[in-house]
């Protein structure tokens, strides 16, 4: 990385392809280090004369054939492209590369995992398997045909149907595969080896039965029940809900162990990480079983929002993911608690898309330029791309949006398209003009929406006064379109009828004791009228935008909104407010040295949610829940570690302590052992509360055996891990022996041993550093697999604040030179990993010097990935392109 500097691609430079592909047959002769790939295209010219260039990367090119005749002396050939010079305008061209699937560490391309082979393409994984038109804009028809030894290798699986397969000689057998939709190379899949499958089939609205396959090493045939009903799920979800029927007479899913991301939609032929298909009570969490519904329904919702109609370019990727994350979020909703699952997608968004819209790595949902993409499946493309496509639900609601989308099919099906043709077919079912939306889209940063309001007695109304801005864009800021749900209420708790004044109505949409404000304008006004007395607004209810909301509301306002508001989200939040107001002031006095208090607000508030009763316990799980470490880290210009640390746990202990009698009586009436598991959204609440009580409760050394016997019930993995990781968070002398106890229990089960290395990364014990570098050199410790990597130096970095911020820089210095390891193997993950350095700008300045340091050795390693430069250098100010 060093002697080049790297392409650095952008939007505005997009062209079309100047070649189709009208078929392609793929021919694999499967071997651990020889696999050798026939490629058959026929070609068709749509441009006027220029060569044929197709993208490849890491293959051994042994002969081009084109129409019959060799042509590789002709060929030029560099590190990431073959150049063919031809004027012909239709031809067929024949590539023979050999690649090494065994070499294939980065686990893009071809490569190898656990004995099987399979494959992942996307972003641009597919020019690592031949030379090709690597790009999600050149669509076409895919034939298979896979020839392996039949020992190693009794499945052989690509997209599609099965046309034809066969034994040739003894040992060896092949399989033809078509897939009769054209889609581009990143939706390839193979996948060859011993595995088994469970089976089961499901019936389309159309009466047409399609199998349904899970591939799996047998040892986890016991674990595939809660994915195959999930994939059934999801396939009827979409048919009632967006009217989307499944396509082909046969689904497929495949767990592996070694895989960089979640799972990945290929068509017909899902690949899966292991993790988010695996799962039995003893083994799997409750959020574990949550995780593999949502991935199986987002995988599964692709099949339309992805393959059927995809993208144009990559910088486009928010179309398909922040779609398919808003499809995936709905069914969650529809399958559990809609209020939960709410509140937790705010919390993921502030917890991580904020951060990372703050700091060096900020980008638009739609990207303006990349060095490596693989970088550009953010949280903000993902996640806060859902948010912005729920705002056109918000704006248009559920039949308006319905109408969008069935447009949006209409018109594209078939087709790579933009964001833009998203937003029109939004604009035009519905014949408004959403062209303000575009800014949601090219302008990164989290927009602060400030409120006012001011009541007139004499008059009876109500003004609201919301000001949007961006932080640090005072003369490029484009106004966005924000979609503001709010009530009314009394002091009495109730909710008003909204009534607009004659200029507001224009702008203000539903009735009744609901009402949207559509704030177009940097700053505006909306009044109501007939209000007899001061009420208390309740904003940006269910988080209607991702933006900072200010206004400020007094502790009583708060108390109240926190406990009879009729919207879950604005309840959840004003406690979270109320939380965050006493951790502010409990920061200050750490600061300054001064004794911490438990204010009497946050003591009424946390009483009145504890007692009551009538509320889901879902709900009161998480308004009990304290904002997480890097929520409050936000909140502040530079962060001070010591503080927020310290302020938290402090808060949380007086709260245990003052609560300890009424949070033990809440953890015993919920501890009944005996039911068998239940994935139901009532037993999961029930769990999470009890839980959440029981870490409150284990902050108290005399509550130690609480937790202890719960561990060593083993009722589920849910209720044994949250006893096991407040175990591993104290000092207590019988720690070590129930780790050591896990760890014999589970070693042979690595995604449940991965939750055993998880908690050890993420422990507040004063030695947890030392015990994470003990982690590393664990002979089940490996570089080479993800969920690994992620279970340790993942949660080390992101999650242990006292470990990874060492005063001493300690802990800077180790996440560096593993960092460092783990590119040599593995660029897409070590990108990754790298994350929690990139803010090292909000730190104290001893600390802000030792991260810069440790970012600084990282950029200076001799073999650095252009996915870890991009990173690293964005980070420290260093390139000239900024996303
Ligand atoms: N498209 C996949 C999804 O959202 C994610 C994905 C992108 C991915 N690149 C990947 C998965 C690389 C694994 C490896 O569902
Ligand atoms: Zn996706």
């Amino acid at each position: 990385m060093t002697s080049e500097s790297p392409i650095v691609h952008y939007l505005k430079d997009y062209q079309a392809p100047q070649f189709e592909i009208r078929s392609v047959l793929l021919e694999f002769d499967l071997h651990p280090t020889k696999t050798q790939v026939i490629n058959t295209m026929q070609i068709q010219r749509v441009s006027t004369n220029e060569d044929l260039v197709l993208a490849g990367e890491e293959l051994e090119l042994v002969s081009v054939l084109l129409n019959g005749q060799e042509v590789i002396e002709q060929c030029v050939v560099d590190a990431e492209s073959l150049t063919i010079m031809t004027g012909l305008s239709e031809f067929e061209l024949i590539i023979k590369t050999i690649i090494s699937p065994e070499k294939n560490t980065a686990l893009e391309g071809l490569y190898r995992t656990s004995g099987n082979y399979c494959t992942q393409c996307e972003a641009e994984g597919f020019r690592k398997i031949t030379y090709f038109f690597d790009r999600p804009d050149v669509l076409t028809l895919f034939t298979t045909k896979i020839v392996a030894d039949k020992a190693d290798n009794a499945v052989l699986l690509s997209n599609g149907n099965l046309i034809e397969s066969g034994d040739i000689d003894g040992n060896r057998h092949y399989a033809v595969w078509q897939d009769p939709y054209k889609k581009p190379c990143y939706l390839f899949a193979l996948v060859a080896g011993n595995l088994e499958c469970v089976e089961d089939q499901f019936i389309t609205a159309e009466k047409r039965s399609v199998a349904l396959k899970i591939y799996v090493e047998e040892r986890n045939l016991d674990k595939c029940e809660h994915a195959m009903e999930s994939l059934k799920k999801s396939m009827l979800w979409d048919e009632a809900r967006f009217g989307l029927i499944y396509d082909l007479d046969i689904y497929m899913i495949v767990a592996v162990d070694d895989f960089n991301m979640g799972a990945m939609e290929n068509k017909g032929l899902n690949v899966f990480n292991s993790k988010f298909v695996l799962a039995k009570p003893d083994t799997a969490t409750d959020v574990d079983y949550e995780g593999i519904e949502a991935v199986i329904g987002h995988e599964y919702f692709h099949n339309w929002t992805g393959n059927r109609v995809t993208c144009r370019d990559w910088f486009q990727l928010t179309l398909k993911e922040g779609l398919t994350v808003f499809r995936d979020q709905e069914f969650t909703a529809d399958m559990l608690s809609p209020a939960v699952k709410r509140i937790e997608d705010v919390k993921r968004l502030r917890s991580n898309q904020f951060p990372e819209d703050a700091g060096p790595m900020a980008h638009p949902i739609q990207p303006q330029s990349y060095i490596e993409m693989n970088n550009f499946y953010t949280v903000t493309v993902y996640e806060k791309g859902a948010e912005v496509v729920r705002l056109y639900h918000t704006l248009l609601g559920e039949v308006g949006f319905r109408k969008g989308m069935d447009l949006y099919f209409l018109r594209h099906d078939g087709q790579a398209v933009t964001v833009v043709d998203f937003r029109n077919a939004m604009a035009d079912a519905n014949g408004v003009d959403l062209s303000q939306m575009h800014a949601w889209y090219v302008q990164a940063g989290t927009p602060t929406l400030k409120v006012e309001t001011l009541y007139d007695a004499l008059s009876q109304t109500f003004q609201i006064k919301c000001h949007q801005y961006l932080e640090g864009a005072i003369e490029d800021f484009k106004p966005l379109l924000i979609p503001i749900k709010i009530a009314l209420i009394s002091e009495q708790g109730e909710l008003l009828e909204l009534i607009p004044d004659v200029d507001s109505a224009t702008k203000i949409m539903g009735e009744g004791k609901e009402a949207v404000l559509r704030l177009t304008q940097q700053t505006e006004t909306f009044t109501f009228t007939s209000i007899v007395a001061k009420p208390i607004p309740s904003l940006l209810r269910g988080f209607s935008a991702p933006v900072h909301l200010e206004y400020d509301y007094s502790d009583s306002e708060l108390s109240l909104l926190a406990s009879t508001d009729s919207d879950s989200f604005v309840r959840w939040e004003s406690f979270q407010v109320l939380a965050l107001k006493a951790l502010k002031v409990n920061i200050e006095c750490y600061e300054k040295g001064q004794k911490l208090v438990l204010s009497s607000a946050m003591k009424q508030a946390f009483s009145g949610i504890l007692q009551d009763h009538s509320a889901d316990a879902g709900l009161i799980s998480l308004t009990i829940t304290l904002p997480d470490i890097t929520y409050i880290g936000e909140q502040f210009e530079e962060i001070n570690v010591d503080a927020v640390y310290h302020a938290h746990k402090w808060l949380r202990t007086a709260l245990a302590e003052h609560f300890e009698a009424d949070l033990l009586a809440v953890y015993k009436r919920l501890n009944q052992s005996g039911g068998a598991y239940r994935y139901h959204k009532d037993d999961i609440a029930s769990r999470k509360l009890k839980n959440a009580c029981l870490r409150y409760l284990m902050l108290l050394p005399q509550q130690f055996v609480l937790g202890k016997e719960q561990y060593y019930q083993q009722e589920n993995m849910t209720d044994v891990l949250a006893a096991l990781e407040t175990i591993s968070h104290s000092s207590h002398a019988d720690r070590v022996s129930c780790l050591e106890h896990f760890y014999q229990h589970w070693k042979n089960d690595s995604l449940v041993l991965d939750k055993w290395f998880t908690l050890q990364a993420a422990s507040h014990h004063i030695h947890a550093f030392e015990h994470v570098q003990e982690l590393v050199k664990h002979a089940d410790f490996t570089l080479t697999n993800p969920n690994r990597v992620r279970s340790v130096l993942g949660v080390f970095g992101r999650v242990n604040v006292l470990g990874f911020h060492r005063k001493d820089g300690l802990g800077y210095q180790f996440l560096a030179e593993q960092i460092i390891q783990l590119d040599k193997l593995n660029p897409q993950v070590a990108a990754r990993i790298v994350a929690p350095f990139t803010h090292w700008q909000r730190y104290d300045e001893s600390r802000r010097k030792k991260m810069h340091s440790a970012l600084t050795l990282i950029l200076a390693s001799s073999t650095l990935s252009k996915d870890v430069y991009e990173i690293v250098s964005k980070s420290l100010g260093q390139s000239a392109l900024q996303g």
